[in-house]
């Protein structure tokens, strides 16, 4: 729920689904994450204040999220990781594919990232998920695939390890927190045992799914933060002021009159 300039950080990931043409959200919560629901829930008290001041942008960016997606909520009841986390999501998804967006990774773009994935896990029906090259210091900090490297910045999965060691890493190309994900993804899911930090892993279970299906990646155009760590906050905080237009323009102009 940290702001990024005046939205909480998960609403940024909201929007990118909605964009994408999604409108059906579950968010996977955990303790004490109720003001998440509080956050998307209609405010009737909020709404008419706005309305009786006639401040009518205002109202339309409240009722935006609540007016185009039904948002449901799980709780995942201890924090065993990203692939018990998704298991969770079962029976809501049930037979269809899905995206899976992690809520600390921030992603802007033209096209989002999600809607990106979406494309080329139609044409190839089969699971996608984004990559993007990370400096041989930093591979242990994510999951890494081994590519085959297709048209453009397609490439086909051929392995995957969750937070290698920089030698045993096959490539540079991290998972990032995009995911297009086929239901058979949850079979993995049942089957595969604790892996690193003895969590259930997202990385592990499409590992085994290759054994059946595809799976592509896609170094996705965009501008990428992670924002669990405090430097991109940062960093993703300045993005997203300059590229607004109300805040922009003199957003930047004192940042040029800083003698740094
Ligand atoms: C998770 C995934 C990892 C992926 C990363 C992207 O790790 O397990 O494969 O590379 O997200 O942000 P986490 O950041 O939860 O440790």
């Amino acid at each position: 729920m940290l702001p990024l300039v005046d939205k909480p950080m998960i609403q940024y990931n909201v929007e990118e689904i909605i964009a994408s043409g999604i409108t059906d959200i579950l968010i996977i919560t955990g303790k004490g994450k109720q003001v998440i629901e509080d956050h998307f829930d209609r405010s009737p008290e909020l709404e008419s204040f706005l309305r009786s001041k006639g401040k009518t942008e205002l109202l339309a960016a409240v009722r935006a999220v609540s007016n185009n997606a039904d948002i449901h909520y799980i709780r995942q009841k201890e924090p065993r990781g990203l692939g018990d986390a998704i298991r969770c999501a079962k029976a809501w998804v049930g037979d269809e594919p899905f995206a899976v967006l992690l809520g600390d990774d921030i992603m802007l773009s033209p096209t989002p990232v999600t809607k990106q994935l979406m494309q080329l896990a139609e044409r190839h029906q089969c699971s996608a998920i984004a990559v993007e090259h990370v400096p041989a210091d930093k591979v242990s900090r994510f999951g890494i695939i081994k590519p085959r490297a297709l048209s453009g910045r397609e490439f086909e999965v051929l392995d995957l390890i969750e937070k290698p060691a920089p030698e045993q890493a096959p490539s540079d190309l991290a998972i990032s927190g995009r995911y297009v994900l086929t239901p058979a993804i949850f079979q993995m899911l049942e089957t595969v045992p604790p892996g690193f930090n003895n969590e259930v892993q997202l990385t592990d279970a499409l590992k085994a799914l290759l054994a059946k299906e595809q799976i592509y990646a896609l170094d996705a155009q965009c501008q990428r933060f992670d924002n669990g760590t405090k430097l991109d906050f940062l960093k993703s905080t300045v993005a997203l002021a300059l590229a607004r237009p109300d805040l922009g323009p003199e957003f930047r102009a004192y940042l040029k009159s800083l003698k740094l």
